[in-house]
């Protein structure tokens, strides 16, 4: 019996039929601030969207379905806010990891992402970990998939294997229930090499008021912000965060990168 699918892998067909997918963003019109114009911006067309407050953007972004299901990276959907993936570009770039772990295939347009990004970085591979691959759309020769519950023991086993002696990232992208991702962290930061990375994504469902967002009534129980308050801060011996990579300001992962401690792991053999 394959594992039961969670509700936020949902096919985009169904969003393709009823918005017609793939498509640009959502218009302006659609945007909940238009109606209200910027006095700093001068120009008529562009004052009423610049008005809009992070948090009204950050909250329009992830809670408006056609706009998200409409990011595409190399034509395959993905999950990320764009800014992410320039700070993943930047981590990539310092760090060159032998492999990343990525816990949430979904599509394949991250991890497409990643695989390039690591073939621009001088090599390395991905290992994809989904509990379904039914939609999974992305080619690279740098593509690993392993389809199982990423917190099924032997899932865990095969990805310290292919890590072992390599510089190894990890990226949480699975279930976003804190539960979840609590058990998945405490699974997977002992894979993280010395100097590499562990980015815990989308806990900025957590930051969002249940009372004025429906996005932030979306996990009850919390989210990954909460999961990793309770397990990375008390990984500090091991772990630190890295608040830089939080810059842009606009982040789905508030204290979600994660630096472990010690020095980078021997280069790779082709640097
Ligand atoms: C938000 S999507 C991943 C999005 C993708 N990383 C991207 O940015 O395009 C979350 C994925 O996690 C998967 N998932 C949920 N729970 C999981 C688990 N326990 N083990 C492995 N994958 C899981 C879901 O099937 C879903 O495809």
């Amino acid at each position: 019996m394959p594992p039961s699918q969670p509700k936020d892998n949902q096919p985009r067909a169904k969003w393709a039929k009823r918005f017609g997918l793939p498509r640009p963003a959502a218009p302006p019109s659609r945007w909940p601030w238009s109606r209200r114009a910027d006095p700093m911006v001068r120009d008529a067309q562009y004052a009423p969207r610049l008005r809009a407050s992070l948090s009204e953007y950050l909250n329009w972004y992830f809670s408006d379905k056609a706009f998200l299901h409409s990011i595409d990276w190399m034509g395959i959907p993905t999950r990320k806010l764009v800014t992410d993936m320039w700070v993943y570009q930047e981590i990539i770039a310092e760090t060159r990891p032998d492999l990343i772990i990525e816990i949430g295939s979904f599509y394949g347009g991250s991890t497409l992402f990643l695989a390039q990004m690591q073939q621009l970085a001088g090599g390395g591979e991905v290992l994809s970990i989904d509990v379904s691959h039914a939609h999974f759309r992305a080619e690279h020769p740098a593509i690993r998939t392993l389809t199982a519950d990423c917190s099924d023991p032997a899932a865990v086993a095969r990805a310290r294997a292919m890590g072992q002696g390599r510089r190894v990232m990890v990226v949480h992208d699975g279930d976003h229930h804190a539960a979840a991702v609590a058990r998945d962290l405490r699974l997977y930061a002992p894979l993280v090499s010395p100097g590499m990375y562990l980015i815990v994504e989308d806990g900025v469902v957590d930051l969002f008021d249940a009372r004025h967002s429906k996005f932030g009534r979306a996990y009850p129980e919390g989210g990954p912000l909460k999961a990793v308050r309770e397990v990375l801060d008390a990984m500090r011996d091991d772990f630190e965060p890295d608040p830089r990579r939080e810059r842009f300001i606009l982040t789905s992962n508030p204290r979600g990168y994660w630096r472990r401690r010690g020095e980078l792991p021997r280069p790779r053999l082709q640097d």
